[in-house]
């Protein structure tokens, strides 16, 4: 084995013996089956984990406000009205945020899809993916989680050398059991239809620098688990999984992009176990009743360390709870459009930091569910100093946000932000969220 060792492997082993002593304890309640890989892995996460945790971040460059040249306000900018009223978008390509304007509206997005790498925002904007790999095609929907074959996605994902993984045609992908991404991957379904659904879902555990942009992930299932290949080093054996959609376990540097996800067994995208630098945005959520969680369990105190950006996403028809919901860590919620919920939208316990700045939300009939907010497991005295912060939201049908902490949190990280468009402009902002129907050759 000590032959074959790539360089992440080895880098992992060094760390490991270096440091192993100085680090926490990984105890059995803390995740799956662990054998002596695992730990060696998560060790080395908890390492990125703590370099991709940005203390004091840069002024972000690239906001929505320099947007406004490209055309930005030329279609409806009075977003006061219900999206069911807008009619499908058929003009010439518009792109409507900073993510879309760096790679949208080129038609040669085909030609040059690494592009893409360069245009996240936010607290995952580090994610490069499988830039500096080479193209992998799925040209292979089956899938066998021992020995896969080469042409299927869990061939592609179980590499050790960073990939840009593309899909040779649409295809659903139904999984056998949870999809276990290796580091440095970007998986691209621009081009084609691509579907995960009716089996397992994704995970990303223990991982680093991982793209996910433009497929649709529904309809996950959990599964019994057993002995599941994880690298092309490594077969482990794994308890039940979940029916989370996409996993985030003590994962970091993570970008999901432009995914349409609905009716997922547990959560819809999950980050947990000091998971951090991750954005998600310009995605579409239906269907399904705990969205997102951020931080499992309040003993996991490795969560201060999360940050996670949540833009320009639509929250739509469906949703009922947990849009997120979050323990410790950093969460910005920035120009989302939260159009249906049942329950809440975003709450959290542990004394996580909330910002939510230029989305809309709109209540749904139910008098008792008009508050956007909901705080777990804590009394007024004690929740009264957790920063939860509403700047510029759009409140419609009865909606309100509870707000409690410091108005002026961080200035330092107020100005390292996304910076947010009023609430009112939402509705262009997110127009084109969820899966696109890109064909190479043309604008997207
Ligand atoms: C992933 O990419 C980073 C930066 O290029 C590199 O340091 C790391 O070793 C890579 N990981 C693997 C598994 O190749
Ligand atoms: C925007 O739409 C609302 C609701 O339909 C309407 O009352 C308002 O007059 C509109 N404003 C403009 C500037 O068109
Ligand atoms: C599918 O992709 C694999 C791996 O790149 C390749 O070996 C195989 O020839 C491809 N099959 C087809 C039918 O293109
Ligand atoms: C109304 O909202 C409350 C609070 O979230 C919830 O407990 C209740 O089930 C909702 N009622 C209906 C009919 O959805
Ligand atoms: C809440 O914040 C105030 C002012 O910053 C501080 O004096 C107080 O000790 C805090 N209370 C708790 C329970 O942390």
């Amino acid at each position: 084995m000590a032959m074959t060792l790539n360089k992440c492997l080895f880098n992992v082993l060094f760390f490991f013996l270096a440091f192993a002593m100085f680090l926490p304890a990984l105890n059995a309640e803390d995740g799956p089956q662990m054998d002596k890989y695992w730990k060696v892995r998560a060790q080395n996460a908890f390492k990125e984990a703590q370099q991709a945790y940005n203390p004091n971040p840069e002024k972000e460059s690239k906001s929505v406000s320099q947007s406004i040249s490209r055309g930005y306000w030329k279609f409806d900018h009075n977003t006061t009205l219900r999206r069911t009223l807008m009619k499908r978008y058929e003009g010439p390509c518009m792109a409507t945020n900073p993510i879309d304007q760096c790679w949208r509206c080129d038609s040669n997005w085909g030609k040059y899809r690494k592009k893409l790498a360069d245009c996240a925002i936010g607290f995952g904007k580090n994610a490069i993916g499988g830039k500096n790999g080479r193209f992998y095609i799925v040209n292979d929907t089956s899938d066998d989680v021992l020995n896969p074959k080469p042409g299927t996605l869990r061939h592609a994902v179980i590499q050790p050398k960073p990939l840009w993984i593309t899909f040779a045609r649409s295809m659903i992908i139904t999984l056998k059991e949870e999809l276990l991404v290796n580091c440095n991957k970007t998986i691209d379904g621009r081009g084609s239809n691509v579907h995960i659904a009716y089996g397992a879902g994704i995970t990303l555990q223990y991982v680093q620098n991982i793209i996910i942009h433009n497929i649709h992930i529904h309809d996950i299932l959990p599964r019994a688990g057993g002995m599941i290949r994880d690298s092309t080093e490594h077969v482990g054996l794994r308890t039940r999984s979940d029916g989370d959609g996409i996993s985030l376990f003590g994962a970091s540097n993570v970008w999901i992009d432009h995914v349409s996800m609905y009716r997922c067994g547990d959560g819809l995208i999950d980050a947990i176990m000091g998971s951090t630098a991750v954005t998600i945005s310009n995605s579409h959520f239906t269907n399904h009743n705990e969205v997102m969680l951020f931080g499992a369990n309040e003993k996991h105190e490795q969560d201060k360390f999360m940050q996670i950006t949540v833009a320009f996403n639509h929250f739509g028809k469906g949703l009922v709870q947990r849009m997120p919901r979050c323990r410790y860590g950093f969460v910005h919620v920035v120009n989302n459009d939260y159009t249906h919920w049942l329950m809440y939208a975003i709450g959290g316990s542990s004394n996580p930091t909330i910002i939510s700045q230029g989305n809309r939300f709109i209540a749904p009939p139910n008098l008792s569910a008009k508050e956007v907010t909901k705080r777990e497991h804590a009394s007024e005295s004690e929740w009264k100093n957790w920063t939860w912060r509403s700047e510029g939201d759009l409140m419609m049908n009865g909606a309100f946000f509870v707000q409690s902490g410091n108005p002026n949190y961080d200035l330092k990280m107020k100005e390292a932000l996304v910076a947010a468009k009023p609430g009112h402009m939402v509705t262009s902002i997110t127009r084109f969220a969820g899966t696109l129907r890109c064909k190479k050759g043309f604008e997207c």
